[in-house]
């Protein structure tokens, strides 16, 4: 016995040096090793030149929340310093942003300015996160009034727009704009329109209750349904970012935002138990494609599941989703035991590395079952380790 534990503890001074062991909590263990990495920091992958990236703003808002329940400076002196590295000090946005491609990614990391500007006072944050909101009024859009995806993604919306330009769109009228009910009620049709549009319903093969990846109002796209326009699976990761944007929003809802509350609370309900039953019955966690089960070359993605981890476990925490028989935390909890036990590696320097997380998820080709399973799964992909963090906040204030 003595032994045993004086070599195990000999092989933790020898690979896990103590300064840098893993603490306690993953989300800290997570969002360090990031760090250590120089991930996120509004640099690309090389630290060469600024890049205006949405999972570096995914990032830097779990930053934020861990800042805010730890007191730790290094969280919001690494977000001031990434936001730095893409804002001018006359608060221009560069690297690679172009108001011009009315993409709604880039905005993602438009909270952390408006954020910074209300810690700091810099006039430089509010004057970025004025242009990221006057794009908004020239985003294009279909005939209801969902904003596009991208000029050049005619008449679409897809699910991931709604993490990147509502969240921004919602943070940015709570804080400067609260008053303006024209753009609460702006917002609320985004949600709906979306959801409406792309929820699948109960005539639909292999229903899941839940959300296609998007949709063509005109149906012209290759992949659009002919029916509703709908894109042809549900796409893990897609969902993902609808379901996060739901209660991040609904945290930033003032009373005055007159039917974006409910509207989203609704939606939520609908959701929440239907992502709990579309887990696998034994690992808990879900497939990258959800409308094929199993199929060959069908996977457990990870950033999906981490994602549903933080928004349906901070759904239940706000009270904005009744769990009465603890089913939904119950679920959540063995998708977060499976991802700690597969996802995470320890590495011999004292920091973790994430797995399994799909680079990308596009509806710009065909948007079928091959190609989302033909996409590179990636180690250390901020989309899912930031998720990751998120998720691990949540877990842990559980405990
Ligand atoms: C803050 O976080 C950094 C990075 O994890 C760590 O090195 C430092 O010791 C922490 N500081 C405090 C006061 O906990
Ligand atoms: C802001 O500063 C950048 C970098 O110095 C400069 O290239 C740009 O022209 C300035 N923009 C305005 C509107 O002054
Ligand atoms: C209120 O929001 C609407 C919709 O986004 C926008 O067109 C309008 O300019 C905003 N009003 C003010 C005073 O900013
Ligand atoms: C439900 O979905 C099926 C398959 O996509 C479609 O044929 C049908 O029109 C849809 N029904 C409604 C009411 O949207
Ligand atoms: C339904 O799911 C099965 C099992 O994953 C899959 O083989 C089949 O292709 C799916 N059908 C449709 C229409 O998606």
């Amino acid at each position: 016995m003595v032994l045993v534990s004086f070599v195990s503890l000999l092989a933790t001074v020898l690979f896990l040096p103590i300064s840098q062991a893993r603490p306690q909590s993953y989300a800290v263990w997570a969002a360090d090793s990031a760090i250590v990495r120089g991930q996120g920091n509004g640099l690309d992958s090389a630290g060469l030149n600024p890049v205006v990236s949405y999972e570096h703003g995914e990032f830097q808002w779990a930053l934020r929340l861990l800042y805010e329940l730890t007191g730790n400076q290094t969280y919001f002196n690494y977000i001031q310093a990434g936001v730095d590295n893409i804002v001018f000090p006359n608060g221009t946005v560069h690297g690679s942003y172009t108001f011009t491609d009315f993409s709604q990614d880039p905005l993602r990391t438009g909270p952390s300015f408006i954020y910074l500007f209300q810690q700091t006072h810099q006039t430089k944050y509010k004057t970025a996160a004025d242009t990221f909101r006057s794009q908004l009024n020239g985003q294009p859009r279909t005939a209801e009034g969902q904003f596009w995806h991208k000029l050049r993604y005619f008449n679409q919306g897809w699910l991931d727009g709604i993490y990147m330009g509502e969240v921004l769109y919602a943070t940015y009228t709570n804080a400067f704009d609260a008053n303006n009910v024209t753009a609460w009620a702006d917002i609320t049709s985004q949600f709906k329109l979306m959801f409406d549009n792309t929820l699948q319903n109960s005539t639909a093969p292999n229903n899941t209750g839940l959300m296609y990846h998007g949709y063509d109002f005109s149906h012209t796209a290759v992949w659009a349904s002919p029916d509703r326009g709908h894109s042809p699976e549900v796409w893990d990761r897609a969902l993902g970012w609808y379901a996060m944007a739901l209660v991040d929003v609904l945290v930033l809802a003032p009373p005055n935002s007159g039917e974006l509350k409910p509207t989203l609370l609704h939606i939520l309900n609908v959701l929440a138990p239907k992502i709990r039953d579309a887990a696998d019955p034994t690992t808990g966690v879900w497939w990258l494609v959800l409308t094929q089960p199993g199929r060959n070359l069908n996977y457990f993605e990870s950033s999906g599941a981490v994602m549903y981890i933080y928004a349906l476990l901070k759904a239940v925490r706000l009270g904005y989703v009744p769990d009465p028989d603890g089913s939904i935390v119950a679920a959540m909890k063995k998708a977060y035991n499976y991802a700690v036990n597969n996802w995470v590696v320890p590495n011999s320097d004292g920091t973790m590395s994430w797995k399994n997380a799909v680079s990308v998820g596009s509806l710009s080709t065909t948007g079928d079952f091959n190609y989302y399973v033909s996409q590179t799964v990636d180690l250390n992909d901020l989309k899912g380790l930031a998720a990751f963090v998120l998720a691990s906040l949540e877990f842990e204030q559980l405990e």
